[in-house]
């Protein structure tokens, strides 16, 4: 049995724990072995729920356990979640996190550590929620050059927006719902202000042309300032309003990036991608365009993407094949697409 611990049981690591138990029978046969959660870390109690035995509130106990080889990380944020992976990742134990806070920002030191120390450390689950992303840019799309990635990348306010157009509720009233539903971040801002969006769209940027894309230099505005009246208008027009992410490849040294609410034809895909779904587009030189759709927040629909880093891992134990995407360098990053 393969031992492995999670850091964090708020949304999405209560999701990890619930898929890893409901579906432990397939998993065990998919993985060529069982997957046995040891320690669950988290500064609260949870008296009533069935795991309550795995609580632990001492990170050490995990890092020093020889028995735990994988650790989840779902803890979010910044720190200690960096503390922690280091550390973790140090010791050569496998890390898998839907944390694209420390991905976008710590991604290339994180991934040399995995590299060096002969182990993974993966991040399906950062972007696009359960939708495959990370993989089929990393692996199936491999063979191509990548030219230009778009996408509705951030649930909550997919959500927002779909509830102001749809329902003619205002900003306040979504936000809410949204919150309640567990979509949106502890700090809504990064939901709103396009915090969220920019990270996952630097870190598919990273991935797909090979240069760490930084996300402090990607121009990044949120939907706060849409209105209830901007909706109707744009509606009126024939399209309707969404926040689209996306990175064109210039040249060997140029990226184009950008987050911004956009107006979007009605007949456009991207227009009906509604509530906390997310669609990615992804254009390469062999394969042409390519969409990927799918809920892209959500306690199992993250769990989903968690659990199958998990299997791989578990498929591959003592193989490290991590894209370090950071080794090339940063790439420029331009607000301004000078080609069109
Ligand atoms: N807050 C994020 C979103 C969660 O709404 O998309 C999933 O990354």
């Amino acid at each position: 049995m393969v031992k492995i611990a999670i850091m964090g049981f708020g949304v999405v690591g209560s999701g990890v724990w619930e898929v890893l138990t409901k579906n432990a029978a397939s998993i065990a046969k998919r993985a060529g072995d069982e997957i046995g959660i040891k320690y669950i870390l988290d500064i609260r109690d949870f008296p009533d729920h069935p795991a309550k035995n795995l609580i632990i509130k001492d990170f050490d106990k995990i890092l020093n356990d020889d028995e735990v080889s994988i650790v989840v990380e779902t803890i979010g944020g910044l720190e200690p979640a960096y503390t922690y992976t280091k550390k973790l990742l140090e010791k050569g134990k496998h890390v898998v996190t839907s944390n694209k806070e420390l991905v976008a920002k710590h991604g290339p030191e994180l991934l040399r550590i995995a590299k060096e120390k002969n182990i993974n450390y993966f991040f399906e689950a950062g972007v696009g929620g359960g939708i495959p992303i990370i993989r089929p840019l990393q692996n199936c799309l491999a063979g191509n050059q990548i030219t230009e990635i778009a996408g509705i990348l951030n649930g909550t306010t997919n959500y927002i927006l779909t509830q102001m157009s749809k329902y003619s509720l205002s900003f306040e009233e979504a936000l809410k719902q949204a919150q309640e539903k567990g979509y949106a971040e502890r700090n809504p801002s990064n939901d709103v202000d396009g915090h969220d969006a920019c990270r996952k769209i630097a870190i598919l940027s990273s991935i797909a042309y090979s240069h760490y894309v930084n996300y402090v230099n990607i121009y990044t505005e949120g939907i706060s300032k849409v209105t209830k009246e901007d909706m109707e208008y744009a509606e009126e027009l024939g399209c309707t309003i969404k926040l689209i992410a996306m990175s064109k490849k210039l040249d060997s040294t140029t990226v184009f990036a950008r987050v911004s609410p956009l107006m979007i034809l009605q007949k456009s895909p991207f227009a009906n991608v509604d509530d906390v779904f997310n669609a990615i587009l992804v254009k390469g030189d062999a394969i042409g365009d390519v969409m990927f759709y799918g809920q892209g927040a959500g306690k199992l629909p993250t769990a989903s993407a968690v659990v199958g880093d998990i299997i791989d891992i578990v498929k591959h134990i003592d193989k490290s094949y991590v894209y370090t995407w950071g080794i090339s360098g940063d790439i420029k990053v331009l607000n301004i697409d000078e080609t069109t």
